[in-house]
């Protein structure tokens, strides 16, 4: 769908031409579009502020059907999500006006702080995640989505501009494709049938795949997960995906959980807090789509996933609360509330993944607590680690990504909190504070000395609203992050 293109736009037809503005610079230093600033300046009602919108038709001198400046505002404020933002806006008319190919002009290096590499995969990504919608339920199709989307490239920078794209689209499919798994309904994704959904790609893509049953979780003693999924009459699954690399010194492993339904269980949410659950496993369709992203990028590093995958029903064979389980690992666990029930399916994956295959990182992904959404709103997620050059990597990743993070503590102390009277531990604290801490110190309780960074997601994973360049729905919040994460690691 990327497409890196030298064309004359003078002589060459467009459907639609795309020219960023800046509102005290021009960003352009050939002639042409630099001419073409100079023409948006001449309107009145466009001072290339930011979000302003100027389209034009069959403008003189240019053989462009329509002519579209979009302004990013001072050029002090131009980061790279100013410029993800601006080519979203940009294929949000374009799928307006139902056009099928877009032309974006690419600014010039010399003139905003960031370098030529940086400014296509921000105009690229932006570009690409806007042009996707969910739109698989509905009868009637809408707006197609747009067929090309063109960079204006120079000849010299055909082919870096063209490696570039491809790493960018392979990213941002990864990323449509997690948005896709977490805005499908939840009775079309029962555990099974979303990992076989999964596994399918993953096969596709020469990624090992590996499905453990019902019977196998029992007959190897994943009692939490087990627990969770008691009440439902979808059986659970935890799904396993692999990727070796030759060269490989190290192995990262990812853990992302899949509640494809979270009711809340026997302590069943309120109205206003099911609707949306669906979302639950998000940080399993991350996860996936990153394995599948990584299978494209061939890192050097062996990266192995792990997504338990469960529904959290209430029903007669439903775990109630006060029961007391036995984790994979042994520890017995007070069950005080069953809608707790992510960081019991992500403690038995996180025991498997860890003696299994030994990893020098581990990082979980999860939609786990309502308390991080009220801590962080809804665009930021909670991060949490035992090691601090890991975290300081992921939040840099995050920054450069707009996957933002932010880290918060994991206080010895607090554990006293988990105690149980009758069991190892409980899953919930009697308190209503720092929810989101205390499930991270649940968590760590089953990580030992392993390095291990756990990303509460429960706020960016899912928009109810339209975003820039993310419509209504899952988000794929953590797909950019990790792509981002695994180019760092040396
Ligand atoms: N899946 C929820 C967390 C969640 C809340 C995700 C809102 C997305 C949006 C999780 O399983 C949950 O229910 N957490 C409880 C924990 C509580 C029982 C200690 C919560 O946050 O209320
Ligand atoms: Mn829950
Ligand atoms: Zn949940």
């Amino acid at each position: 769908m990327l497409h890196a293109k030298t064309i004359d736009f003078k002589k060459d037809k467009t459907e639609i031409l795309v020219v960023p503005v800046c509102a005290d610079t021009c960003l352009f230093h050939q002639v042409d579009l630099a001419e073409l600033d100079q023409i948006a300046k001449k309107h009145k009602e466009f001072k290339g502020k930011s979000k302003e919108e100027l389209l034009l038709y069959h403008p003189a001198g240019s053989k462009a059907e329509r002519l579209l400046f979009i302004g990013l505002g001072k050029i002090e404020a131009v980061n790279a999500e100013s410029l993800r933002r601006c080519a979203g806006a940009a294929v949000k008319i374009g799928l307006n006006k139902k056009l099928s190919t877009l032309t974006l002009a690419v600014p010039d290096a010399e003139k905003l702080p960031l370098n030529q590499a940086g400014i296509i995969s921000a105009l690229a990504e932006g570009a690409y995640l806007a042009n996707h919608r969910f739109h698989v339920y509905k009868s009637e199709k809408k707006d197609p989505p747009l067929k090309q989307i063109q960079l204006l490239t120079a000849e010299a920078d055909l082919k870096e501009t063209k490696r570039r794209l491809q790493q960018v689209e392979s990213i941002c499919a990864g990323t449509c494709l997690a948005r896709d798994w977490v805005s499908m309904p939840p009775n079309d994704k029962p555990p099974l049938r979303l990992a076989e959904t999964m596994a399918d790609q993953a096969r596709k893509h020469n990624l090992r795949v590996t499905v453990m049953n019902e019977k196998e979780l029992l007959r190897q003693g994943f009692g939490a997960m087990l627990a969770v999924s008691a009440g439902s009459r979808n059986p659970p699954c935890l799904m396993i995906l692999e990727y070796r690399a030759d060269k490989a010194k190290k192995t990262i492993a990812l853990v992302g959980k899949g509640v494809t339904f979270d009711s809340g269980g026997i302590n069943l949410k309120p109205a206003g807090s099911l609707e949306d659950m669906k979302m639950d496993m998000a940080g399993a369709a991350a996860v996936a789509a990153t394995m599948l992203t990584v299978a494209k990028l061939k890192p050097d590093l062996n990266v192995i996933a792990a997504m338990p995958m469960v529904e959290n029903m209430p029903s007669g064979t439903a775990t109630r609360p006060g029961d007391i389980i036995k984790s994979l690992a042994g520890k017995t666990i007070e069950i005080a509330n069953t809608d707790a029930e992510g960081r019991l399916i992500l403690i038995d994956a996180m025991t498997f993944v860890l003696k299994k295959f030994k990893p020098d990182l581990l990082l979980d992904l999860a939609t786990l607590t309502g308390a991080c959404v009220i801590a962080l709103g809804e665009k930021i997620a909670g991060l949490f680690s035992n090691d601090d050059e890991l975290a300081q990597m992921l939040l840099a990743a995050g920054e450069e990504t707009n996957e933002r993070c932010w880290r918060l503590p994991l206080p010895e102390d607090y554990k006293e909190l988990l105690k149980s009277d009758a069991a190892d531990l409980k899953n919930v604290t009697g308190a209503r504070w720092g929810g989101a801490v205390t499930a991270a110190l649940f968590l760590s309780e089953f990580i030992g000395k392993t390095k291990w960074a756990h990303l509460d997601i429960a706020g960016p994973a899912f928009l109810k609203k339209a975003d820039a360049y993310c419509s209504p729905g899952g988000t794929g919040f953590g797909v950019r992050l990790l792509c981002r994460l695994l180019e760092k690691i040396k």
